[in-house]
């Protein structure tokens, strides 16, 4: 175990199994993990970052030494905040490596104190991204097994309460629910 503080910045819009995965790897491996939700991305949100706070809060319940938090501006000026020595983020395949690599040392030129971890998350979610979950689930495609069954159901309330998402992937499952006579 590691001791002190890592900050594992993010959108989580919507959190997906893989961050899920990564969260319970250093969780194991640093005495404190905050999992920090970006305020001001210039992304439009599917879900408002009180969303993400409650979903996050439910899923990472039974973690003890997982806390949760948000932040605006420079993610380094907050893990200064918290006293974070370390940042954790994932890389699911080398096409994330380029961006990674870029951010970790931009982070590094601001604060050179700060060191970054990658970890990988399963294999399994080597290809789910916030942003396909929500492209799949927007177009009432199923999302099963790549986020946590929490998430579904708030992306099936979220995307269209007269939808239902489909139970097995590459099944065109996708249909209105009857109206009531
Ligand atoms: O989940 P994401 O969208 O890949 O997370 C990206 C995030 C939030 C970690 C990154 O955009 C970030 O740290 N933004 C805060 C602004 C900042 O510090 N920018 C300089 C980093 S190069």
């Amino acid at each position: 175990m590691t001791k002190g503080i890592a900050v594992y910045p993010g959108s989580f819009d919507p959190p997906t199994n893989g961050h899920l995965d990564l969260i319970e790897r250093g969780s194991k491996i640093f005495e404190e993990l905050v999992v920090a939700i970006l305020r001001n991305s210039e992304k439009s949100p599917m879900f408002s970052v009180a969303e993400r706070l409650e979903m996050l809060r439910e899923l990472t319940a039974d973690l003890e030494n997982v806390r949760l938090d948000t932040f605006d501006g420079l993610m380094v000026q907050f893990a200064k905040s918290i006293g974070a020595k370390c940042v954790l983020r994932g890389i699911r395949a080398i096409s994330d490596y380029e961006y990674e690599l870029q951010m970790a040392l931009m982070n590094r030129k601001l604060e050179p104190r700060l060191e970054t971890v990658f970890m990988m998350p399963a294999d399994k979610y080597s290809y789910v991204s916030s942003r396909l979950v929500r492209e799949v689930a927007q177009a009432g495609g199923p999302v099963r097994g790549l986020v946590p069954e929490l998430v579904e159901r708030k992306l099936r309330e979220k995307v269209d309460p007269a939808y239902k998402l489909g139970e097995e992937p590459g099944i065109e499952t996708t249909r209105r629910r009857k109206k009531k006579a």
